[in-house]
């Protein structure tokens, strides 16, 4: 049975919670209107826009970072290391200047692409004569192979760790 105690604490339980609610709606409007109305004048959207669009700077500093993301890369990398990463390649290629399913990789650090004469390359990684192998290109081509050339021949997943290709380039450019 209710008695009139019950449904006064029900009603203001209800109340309370109610309070709060408003309370905390108010806060969060407070907090909202104050962030406005600090770059509400000038159209914060807009201005948010501008920087990201207009700016020859942060793209340049994003330019730039790739690159020396990859040189800070090679100067820590590791040929010894990066000899254990070449054991995923050795099926296809060889460094004795002979060609195995792939092309031999002697001297392939800086060596023109697709320039081996008795190697017949996909269509696509001849589309990429006139490049050389730089450690930042070979670095993009072992990510992923086929994100760099779509039909290429060479079925390597390739190599996810930043380290595992910067140790591999090392030792390829060792061995050259
Ligand atoms: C399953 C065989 C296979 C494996 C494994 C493989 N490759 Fe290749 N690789 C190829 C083939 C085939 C090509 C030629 C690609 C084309 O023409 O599209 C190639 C091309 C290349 C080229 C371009 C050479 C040039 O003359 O332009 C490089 C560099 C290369 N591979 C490096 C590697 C490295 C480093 C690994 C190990 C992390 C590796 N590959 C693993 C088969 C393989």
């Amino acid at each position: 049975m209710f008695d009139t105690m019950t449904v006064t604490k029900a009603v203001g339980g209800v109340c309370g919670a109610l309070l709060i609610y408003l309370l905390a709606d108010w806060a969060a409007t407070a907090v909202y209107s104050m962030d406005t109305s600090s770059h509400g004048g000038d159209g914060a959207p807009e201005q948010a826009y501008v920087i990201a669009t207009d700016s020859d700077a942060p793209a340049a500093e994003a330019e730039a970072a790739a690159p020396v993301d990859v040189a800070a890369l090679m100067a820590a990398a590791d040929p010894a290391a990066g000899e254990k990463v070449f054991g995923k390649c050795k099926a296809c290629h060889k460094l004795d200047g002979k060609n195995g399913t792939g092309p031999h990789l002697d001297g392939v650090v800086d060596r023109p692409i697709a320039s081996i004469a008795d190697f017949k390359y996909s269509t696509s990684m001849e589309e990429h004569k006139g490049t050389n192998w730089t450690p930042e290109v070979l670095f993009q081509f072992l990510e992923s192979p086929k994100g760099f050339a779509s039909n290429t021949k060479m079925s390597f997943a390739g190599l996810p760790k930043p380290e595992d290709r910067a140790n591999v380039i090392a030792y390829l450019a060792a061995s050259n």
